[in-house]
């Protein structure tokens, strides 16, 4: 059983976010959440039955129109009975994580996150439950200095001569490292990407290294669910030299107030 934490860290590192229950009211929470990903710059797609945009954002009509639906986690702020359904939805999908914003759940959605065994994948509670513009930044802070982290490591990692070890146990060594990476590289990078970082490593095998160290960790570790496209492997790239240069937190002030009235929130 995963804890709230490990769910939370699933849930944030999912290549890309959707938000259901967003609103042309921004006094709305669903809104509000809406906002929280795109105020962090991150990849957000609001799903809206009517709306075509919201925040200034496109929209998809439901979660059954989203484009990588395996990899993209959705946030949702929907009276339950509407929730009930996106459960519905997301489980034929294969969503790999959901976030019940507070009063998104009732009785019968926490009946049916349990016989469908969906504990391990969905974020929830009561009216008091976990909220994203709460503890969202918390977790990111800890994905950002896991990446921090082993970007660093691998950077010390790139091999040092090794005395102990005899030439042939070592060139086995190698061999058997090169084979895993290449493996590695074959499946978790999306074409685009894969043709990207053998540029690189034309012009800085040292950088493409790195990254490849980068990469290997993240799928050692979970962090990666699915494949990593080209836009992704630009980013990592970005932060692997935020990273090199300082380890900065990234800081947001954001206040939250939790809403009175739960039935008052939803616009959906
Ligand atoms: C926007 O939402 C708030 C909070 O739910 C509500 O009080 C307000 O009446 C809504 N405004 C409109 C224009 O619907």
């Amino acid at each position: 059983m995963a804890t709230l934490f490990q769910l939370q860290r699933l849930f944030l590192s999912s290549p890309a976010f959707a938000v259901v229950g967003a609103s042309k009211n921004t006094s709305k929470y669903g809104t509000k959440v809406l906002n929280w990903y795109k105020q962090r710059g991150l990849p957000v797609t609001p799903v809206h039955p009517r709306e075509s945009e919201l925040e200034g954002l496109k929209t998809v009509s439901s979660i059954n129109e989203l484009a990588t639906p395996t990899q993209t986690s959705i946030s949702i702020i929907t009276p339950p009975a509407v929730t009930l359904t996106i459960l519905q939805s997301a489980l034929e999908l294969g969503v790999p994580a959901l976030w019940l914003q507070p009063g998104a759940a009732d009785d019968a959605v926490d009946a049916f996150i349990k016989e469908k065994g969906l504990q391990d994948r969905v974020i929830y509670g009561g009216a008091d439950g976990p909220c994203i513009m709460v503890q969202g930044d918390g977790v990111r802070a800890q994905l950002d200095g896991v990446i921090a982290f082993s970007s660093q490591t691998a950077m010390e990692g790139i091999p040092q001569q090794t005395t102990q070890r005899n030439p042939e146990e070592e060139a086995a060594k190698r061999a058997q490292e090169e084979e895993m990476r290449r493996d590695v590289m074959a499946t978790v990078l999306e074409g685009a990407a894969r043709e990207r970082l053998s540029r690189i490593s034309l012009v800085s095998p040292e950088r493409s290294k790195q990254i490849e160290a980068l990469l290997l960790r993240m799928v050692q570790s979970g962090q990666l669910r699915g494949r990593v496209s080209e836009n992704q492997l630009i980013d990592l790239l970005e932060q692997m030299e935020d990273a090199g240069e300082k380890s900065q937190p990234k800081k947001s002030a954001i206040v939250f107030q939790r809403r009175k009235d739960p039935d008052d929130d939803f616009d959906f």
